[in-house]
């Protein structure tokens, strides 16, 4: 399934639903962090999407920053690779830092930066995520909030990709294999 004529989106997660549901996530989270500053880490490029709209929804003080993290390529399924796993750029000691990401699949991805996060003296690391393959994810993963728990579908819309494509899609969709008749 590489060519855009093999498949067609079909909306699974509508946008009304997202918003809804970053509302009460964020409640959750505001509670939680009460009296705490807080970094909010969104994970590009696929985080960006989620994370403007998440933050702009949170009211302790907060600063915002950014990793760009890829471990997909091309691909549907994760490389296990995980390319750009720098923190340099970040103030990180001392700070309560919440991941902010789009998708939780393997978990890889999150496993790798929440350990580098801690070895390098972050306070706390939390992860909020919009979407979590919760059977999929390794289990010693944490994903402290989630909005939506899929199954494997590949998904594709507000912030993730398939081949760069699709990020744009206000709504959260799967892509279907055309079928031929
Ligand atoms: C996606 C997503 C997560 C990661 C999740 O990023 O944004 O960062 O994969 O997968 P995992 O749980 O199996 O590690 P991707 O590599 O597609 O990069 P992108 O955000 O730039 O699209």
């Amino acid at each position: 399934m590489s060519n855009s004529e093999d498949y067609q989106l079909r909306v699974l997660i509508q946008q009304e639903t997202i918003e809804k549901k970053i509302l009460e996530v964020s409640k959750q989270i505001n509670e939680d962090y009460k009296g705490e500053e807080v970094l909010a880490l969104s994970v590009l490029k696929g985080g960006v999407i989620f994370a403007a709209d998440l933050v702009r929804q949170l009211t302790m003080p907060l600063q915002l920053d950014f990793i760009q993290l890829s471990s997909y390529g091309v691909k549907k399924e994760s490389s296990g690779d995980v390319q750009g796993l720098s923190v340099d750029h970040l103030t990180i000691k001392g700070h309560h830092i919440l991941i902010v990401e789009d998708i939780v699949d393997t978990g890889l991805t999150l496993i790798k930066l929440k350990d580098l996060l801690l070895s390098k003296g972050a306070a706390s690391v939390k992860i909020v995520a919009c979407c979590y393959k919760k059977e999929k994810a390794d289990a010693s993963l944490v994903v402290d909030y989630f909005c939506f728990e899929l199954g494997d579908d590949f998904v594709v819309g507000y912030g993730m990709d398939f081949a760069q494509k699709h990020r744009n899609l206000p709504y959260i969709g799967v892509m279907d294999e055309r079928k031929d008749d």
